[in-house]
Protein backbone atom coordinates (compact mmCIF):
# COMPACT_ATOMS: atom_id res chain seq x y z
CA UNK A 1 0.00 0.00 0.00
CA UNK A 2 2.84 2.47 1.22
CA UNK A 3 5.25 1.04 -1.35
CA UNK A 4 2.42 2.04 -3.95
CA UNK A 5 1.83 5.66 -2.62
CA UNK A 6 5.30 6.28 -2.85
CA UNK A 7 6.10 4.53 -6.16
CA UNK A 8 5.21 7.64 -8.56
CA UNK A 9 8.08 9.19 -10.14
CA UNK A 10 9.21 12.65 -7.91
CA UNK A 11 8.62 14.65 -10.88
CA UNK A 12 4.61 13.54 -10.92
CA UNK A 13 4.87 13.75 -7.00
CA UNK A 14 6.20 17.56 -7.55
CA UNK A 15 3.55 18.45 -9.68
CA UNK A 16 0.79 16.87 -7.82
CA UNK A 17 2.10 18.67 -4.31
CA UNK A 18 2.75 21.91 -6.45
CA UNK A 19 -1.13 21.34 -7.80
CA UNK A 20 -2.93 21.14 -4.76
CA UNK A 21 -1.03 24.03 -3.10
CA UNK A 22 -2.57 25.84 -6.04
CA UNK A 23 -5.90 24.70 -5.86
CA UNK A 24 -6.24 23.24 -2.78
CA UNK A 25 -8.97 25.89 -1.68
CA UNK A 26 -10.92 25.42 -5.20
CA UNK A 27 -10.45 21.88 -4.07
CA UNK A 28 -11.58 21.53 -0.73
CA UNK A 29 -14.36 23.59 -1.85
CA UNK A 30 -15.94 21.70 -4.80
CA UNK A 31 -16.11 17.95 -3.79
CA UNK A 32 -19.23 19.40 -1.01
CA UNK A 33 -20.54 21.24 -3.54
CA UNK A 34 -20.74 18.69 -5.96
CA UNK A 35 -21.84 15.51 -4.14
CA UNK A 36 -24.91 17.18 -1.71
CA UNK A 37 -25.15 19.29 -5.68
CA UNK A 38 -27.43 22.11 -5.32
CA UNK A 39 -30.53 19.65 -4.17
CA UNK A 40 -33.40 20.38 -6.03
CA UNK A 41 -36.12 21.37 -3.87
CA UNK A 42 -37.68 18.89 -2.05
CA UNK A 43 -40.94 17.19 -3.95
CA UNK A 44 -44.45 19.31 -2.41
CA UNK A 45 -45.94 16.66 0.11
CA UNK A 46 -48.78 14.74 -1.26
CA UNK A 47 -51.18 16.85 -1.26
CA UNK A 48 -55.15 16.10 -0.38
CA UNK A 49 -57.42 14.48 -2.70
CA UNK A 50 -58.34 16.69 -6.12
CA UNK A 51 -61.63 16.61 -6.99
CA UNK A 52 -61.25 17.66 -9.81
CA UNK A 53 -59.01 15.11 -10.92
CA UNK A 54 -60.89 12.33 -9.51
CA UNK A 55 -63.76 13.14 -11.63
CA UNK A 56 -62.14 13.82 -14.98
CA UNK A 57 -60.20 10.63 -14.66
CA UNK A 58 -63.52 9.05 -14.18
CA UNK A 59 -64.30 10.84 -17.39
CA UNK A 60 -68.59 11.51 -17.39
CA UNK A 61 -68.61 14.25 -15.06
CA UNK A 62 -68.36 17.20 -17.14
CA UNK A 63 -70.72 19.13 -16.22
CA UNK A 64 -70.72 18.91 -12.46
CA UNK A 65 -66.62 19.66 -13.07
CA UNK A 66 -67.93 23.02 -14.95
CA UNK A 67 -70.46 24.02 -12.10
CA UNK A 68 -67.52 22.91 -9.47
CA UNK A 69 -65.44 25.30 -11.12
CA UNK A 70 -67.81 28.31 -11.87
CA UNK A 71 -68.91 28.09 -8.15
CA UNK A 72 -65.36 28.00 -6.86
CA UNK A 73 -66.24 24.71 -5.06
CA UNK A 74 -63.77 23.24 -6.39
CA UNK A 75 -61.03 25.72 -4.40
CA UNK A 76 -63.46 25.09 -1.03
CA UNK A 77 -63.47 21.52 -1.23
CA UNK A 78 -59.92 21.26 -1.70
CA UNK A 79 -59.34 23.33 1.22
CA UNK A 80 -61.11 21.53 3.55
CA UNK A 81 -59.75 18.87 2.66
CA UNK A 82 -56.37 20.15 2.74
CA UNK A 83 -57.76 20.83 6.57
CA UNK A 84 -58.01 17.50 7.04
CA UNK A 85 -61.90 17.50 7.07
CA UNK A 86 -63.74 14.68 5.88
CA UNK A 87 -66.43 14.52 3.05
CA UNK A 88 -69.00 12.28 0.75
CA UNK A 89 -69.39 13.69 -2.35
CA UNK A 90 -72.53 12.68 -3.97
CA UNK A 91 -71.48 13.07 -8.13
CA UNK A 92 -74.65 13.30 -10.63
CA UNK A 93 -73.09 11.94 -13.92
CA UNK A 94 -73.47 14.14 -17.11
CA UNK A 95 -76.55 12.35 -17.98
CA UNK A 96 -78.06 12.76 -14.84
CA UNK A 97 -77.79 16.70 -15.50
CA UNK A 98 -79.22 15.91 -19.13
CA UNK A 99 -82.18 14.39 -17.58
CA UNK A 100 -83.38 17.37 -15.95
CA UNK A 101 -85.18 18.71 -18.86
CA UNK A 102 -87.66 21.11 -17.80
CA UNK A 103 -85.07 22.46 -15.00
CA UNK A 104 -82.71 24.66 -16.60
CA UNK A 105 -79.29 24.69 -14.54
CA UNK A 106 -78.56 28.31 -16.14
CA UNK A 107 -81.69 29.83 -14.60
CA UNK A 108 -80.05 29.17 -11.28
CA UNK A 109 -79.04 32.22 -9.10
CA UNK A 110 -75.03 31.79 -8.22
CA UNK A 111 -76.13 31.00 -4.61
CA UNK A 112 -78.92 28.00 -6.36
CA UNK A 113 -75.73 26.74 -8.17
CA UNK A 114 -73.26 27.23 -4.78
CA UNK A 115 -76.27 25.55 -2.73
CA UNK A 116 -76.99 22.96 -5.07
CA UNK A 117 -73.42 21.58 -5.00
CA UNK A 118 -73.19 22.32 -1.30
CA UNK A 119 -75.72 20.23 -1.37
CA UNK A 120 -74.06 17.34 -2.33
CA UNK A 121 -71.47 17.30 -0.11
CA UNK A 122 -71.68 16.16 3.37
CA UNK A 123 -68.93 16.54 5.72
CA UNK A 124 -68.33 13.57 6.69
CA UNK A 125 -66.25 10.28 5.05
CA UNK A 126 -69.18 7.69 5.13
CA UNK A 127 -67.92 4.48 3.83
CA UNK A 128 -71.05 2.98 1.68
CA UNK A 129 -71.17 0.21 4.83
CA UNK A 130 -71.64 2.61 7.22
CA UNK A 131 -75.08 4.40 5.93
CA UNK A 132 -77.28 1.75 7.43
CA UNK A 133 -76.26 3.76 10.49
CA UNK A 134 -76.43 6.94 9.45
CA UNK A 135 -79.82 8.79 10.90
CA UNK A 136 -81.69 10.42 8.85
CA UNK A 137 -82.00 13.34 7.41
CA UNK A 138 -78.13 14.01 6.53
CA UNK A 139 -76.19 17.33 7.35
CA UNK A 140 -74.83 18.47 3.81
CA UNK A 141 -72.69 21.99 3.40
CA UNK A 142 -76.07 23.33 1.98
CA UNK A 143 -77.98 23.25 5.77
CA UNK A 144 -77.47 21.04 8.72
CA UNK A 145 -80.09 18.20 9.75
CA UNK A 146 -81.67 20.87 12.25
CA UNK A 147 -83.78 21.99 9.01
CA UNK A 148 -86.28 20.91 6.90
CA UNK A 149 -85.07 22.84 3.45
CA UNK A 150 -82.37 20.59 2.79
CA UNK A 151 -83.36 16.98 3.73
CA UNK A 152 -81.48 14.15 2.37
CA UNK A 153 -82.18 10.83 3.45
CA UNK A 154 -80.59 7.95 2.64
CA UNK A 155 -82.50 4.38 2.93
CA UNK A 156 -80.06 1.05 2.51
CA UNK A 157 -81.03 -2.66 1.57
CA UNK A 158 -78.24 -4.98 1.54
CA UNK A 159 -76.09 -3.73 -0.85
CA UNK A 160 -78.87 -0.96 -1.95
CA UNK A 161 -78.12 3.04 -1.10
CA UNK A 162 -81.70 4.70 -2.12
CA UNK A 163 -81.16 8.34 -1.12
CA UNK A 164 -84.17 11.44 -1.49
CA UNK A 165 -84.48 14.48 -1.15
CA UNK A 166 -88.54 14.60 -1.13
CA UNK A 167 -88.15 15.76 -4.68
CA UNK A 168 -85.98 13.17 -6.06
CA UNK A 169 -85.07 9.52 -5.70
CA UNK A 170 -82.32 7.92 -6.70
CA UNK A 171 -79.59 5.23 -5.88
CA UNK A 172 -76.14 5.41 -5.22
CA UNK A 173 -74.86 3.43 -8.44
CA UNK A 174 -70.95 3.13 -7.61
CA UNK A 175 -67.91 4.14 -6.19
CA UNK A 176 -66.16 6.80 -8.06
CA UNK A 177 -63.75 7.27 -5.09
CA UNK A 178 -62.97 5.79 -1.54
CA UNK A 179 -59.97 6.97 0.50
CA UNK A 180 -60.19 7.63 5.00
CA UNK A 181 -61.01 11.23 4.19
CA UNK A 182 -62.86 11.30 0.82
CA UNK A 183 -65.90 9.19 -0.80
CA UNK A 184 -67.09 10.05 -4.33
CA UNK A 185 -70.43 8.32 -4.95
CA UNK A 186 -72.08 8.00 -8.53
CA UNK A 187 -75.78 8.89 -8.53
CA UNK A 188 -78.01 8.50 -11.53
CA UNK A 189 -79.67 11.94 -10.82
CA UNK A 190 -78.97 15.23 -9.50
CA UNK A 191 -79.94 15.50 -6.48
CA UNK A 192 -83.01 18.50 -6.27
CA UNK A 193 -83.29 20.29 -2.58
CA UNK A 194 -86.88 20.55 -1.41
CA UNK A 195 -86.01 24.13 -0.86
CA UNK A 196 -85.61 25.14 -4.39
CA UNK A 197 -89.39 24.17 -4.79
CA UNK A 198 -91.54 26.13 -2.55
CA UNK A 199 -94.38 24.63 -3.86
CA UNK A 200 -93.61 20.64 -2.61
CA UNK A 201 -91.74 22.05 0.48
CA UNK A 202 -94.23 21.60 3.32
CA UNK A 203 -92.93 24.38 5.42
CA UNK A 204 -94.11 27.68 6.54
CA UNK A 205 -94.82 31.19 4.53
CA UNK A 206 -91.96 31.64 1.47
CA UNK A 207 -91.16 34.62 2.84
CA UNK A 208 -90.13 33.63 6.33
CA UNK A 209 -88.19 30.39 4.32
CA UNK A 210 -86.26 32.34 2.58
CA UNK A 211 -85.18 34.59 5.08
CA UNK A 212 -84.18 31.72 6.88
CA UNK A 213 -82.36 29.48 3.88
CA UNK A 214 -79.70 32.62 3.36
CA UNK A 215 -77.44 33.17 6.21
CA UNK A 216 -77.92 29.88 8.26
CA UNK A 217 -74.10 29.54 9.56
CA UNK A 218 -70.66 30.43 8.71
CA UNK A 219 -71.20 27.98 5.50
CA UNK A 220 -73.88 29.67 4.05
CA UNK A 221 -72.26 33.21 4.62
CA UNK A 222 -68.86 31.82 3.06
CA UNK A 223 -71.46 30.75 -0.21
CA UNK A 224 -72.94 34.16 -0.33
CA UNK A 225 -69.27 35.63 -0.02
CA UNK A 226 -68.04 33.75 -2.96
CA UNK A 227 -71.56 34.39 -4.58
CA UNK A 228 -69.96 38.20 -4.36
CA UNK A 229 -67.01 37.26 -5.75
CA UNK A 230 -68.42 36.00 -8.83
CA UNK A 231 -70.18 39.31 -9.20
CA UNK A 232 -67.23 41.60 -8.29
CA UNK A 233 -65.04 39.74 -10.32
CA UNK A 234 -67.41 40.50 -13.67
CA UNK A 235 -67.64 44.06 -12.49
CA UNK A 236 -63.81 44.19 -12.32
CA UNK A 237 -63.24 42.46 -15.87
CA UNK A 238 -66.41 45.10 -17.27
CA UNK A 239 -63.88 47.89 -16.22
CA UNK A 240 -61.15 46.89 -17.10
CA UNK A 241 -62.10 46.53 -20.49
CA UNK A 242 -64.26 49.80 -20.44
CA UNK A 243 -60.99 51.26 -19.13
CA UNK A 244 -58.88 49.84 -21.65
CA UNK A 245 -61.71 50.50 -25.11
CA UNK A 246 -61.80 54.59 -23.53
CA UNK A 247 -57.87 54.45 -23.68
CA UNK A 248 -57.87 52.56 -27.18
CA UNK A 249 -60.59 55.42 -28.58
CA UNK A 250 -58.21 58.20 -27.13
CA UNK A 251 -55.22 56.78 -28.72
CA UNK A 252 -56.99 56.39 -32.18
C1 LIG B 1 -56.79 19.54 -9.64
O1 LIG B 1 -56.74 18.87 -10.87
C2 LIG B 1 -57.05 19.69 -11.98
C3 LIG B 1 -57.01 18.82 -13.22
O2 LIG B 1 -58.10 17.97 -13.24
C4 LIG B 1 -56.07 20.82 -12.09
O3 LIG B 1 -56.44 21.68 -13.14
C5 LIG B 1 -56.06 21.60 -10.79
O4 LIG B 1 -55.07 22.58 -10.83
C6 LIG B 1 -55.79 20.68 -9.62
N1 LIG B 1 -55.95 21.45 -8.38
C7 LIG B 1 -55.02 21.46 -7.43
C8 LIG B 1 -55.31 22.30 -6.26
O5 LIG B 1 -54.00 20.80 -7.53
C1 LIG C 1 -52.58 23.31 2.55
O1 LIG C 1 -52.15 23.25 3.88
C2 LIG C 1 -50.80 23.62 4.09
C3 LIG C 1 -50.50 23.50 5.56
O2 LIG C 1 -51.04 22.34 6.09
C4 LIG C 1 -50.57 25.03 3.62
O3 LIG C 1 -49.21 25.35 3.73
C5 LIG C 1 -51.01 25.17 2.18
O4 LIG C 1 -50.91 26.52 1.79
C6 LIG C 1 -52.44 24.73 2.03
N1 LIG C 1 -52.82 24.79 0.63
C7 LIG C 1 -53.97 25.33 0.23
C8 LIG C 1 -54.20 25.32 -1.24
O5 LIG C 1 -54.76 25.81 0.98
C1 LIG D 1 -84.59 1.63 -3.25
O1 LIG D 1 -85.24 2.03 -4.44
C2 LIG D 1 -85.69 0.97 -5.24
C3 LIG D 1 -86.33 1.58 -6.46
O2 LIG D 1 -85.48 2.51 -7.05
C4 LIG D 1 -86.67 0.11 -4.47
O3 LIG D 1 -87.04 -0.99 -5.24
C5 LIG D 1 -86.03 -0.37 -3.16
O4 LIG D 1 -87.00 -1.05 -2.41
C6 LIG D 1 -85.50 0.80 -2.39
N1 LIG D 1 -84.81 0.33 -1.20
C7 LIG D 1 -84.89 0.93 -0.04
C8 LIG D 1 -84.14 0.30 1.07
O5 LIG D 1 -85.53 1.96 0.13
C1 LIG E 1 -86.21 12.25 6.07
O1 LIG E 1 -86.20 11.52 7.26
C2 LIG E 1 -86.79 12.22 8.34
C3 LIG E 1 -86.60 11.37 9.59
O2 LIG E 1 -86.92 10.05 9.34
C4 LIG E 1 -88.27 12.47 8.03
O3 LIG E 1 -88.86 13.18 9.08
C5 LIG E 1 -88.36 13.26 6.74
O4 LIG E 1 -89.72 13.42 6.38
C6 LIG E 1 -87.62 12.57 5.62
N1 LIG E 1 -87.61 13.44 4.46
C7 LIG E 1 -87.64 12.98 3.23
C8 LIG E 1 -87.60 14.00 2.15
O5 LIG E 1 -87.74 11.78 2.98
C1 LIG F 1 -89.87 8.80 -3.80
O1 LIG F 1 -90.18 7.66 -3.00
C2 LIG F 1 -91.25 7.87 -2.09
C3 LIG F 1 -91.44 6.59 -1.29
O2 LIG F 1 -90.23 6.05 -0.92
C4 LIG F 1 -92.53 8.21 -2.86
O3 LIG F 1 -93.56 8.51 -1.93
C5 LIG F 1 -92.27 9.43 -3.73
O4 LIG F 1 -93.40 9.69 -4.53
C6 LIG F 1 -91.07 9.21 -4.62
N1 LIG F 1 -90.78 10.46 -5.32
C7 LIG F 1 -90.44 10.50 -6.61
C8 LIG F 1 -90.20 11.85 -7.18
O5 LIG F 1 -90.34 9.48 -7.28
Amino acid sequence: MLNQLLSPPLPLLLLLITFFSLHSPTLCAQPPAATPAPSPPPPPPPGPPNITAILDKAGHFTTLIRLLKRTQMDDRIYKQLNHSDSLTIFAPTDDAFSNLKAINLNSFTDLQKIQLIQFHVVPSAIPLSEFEMVSNPLSTEAGDNTGSQFPLNVTTSENQVNVTTGIVNTTVSGTVYADNQLVVYQVDQVLLPLHFFPAASPAPSPASKAEKAVPTGPKISGANAMGEMIHHGRDAVVFVVSVFIAVFCLCV
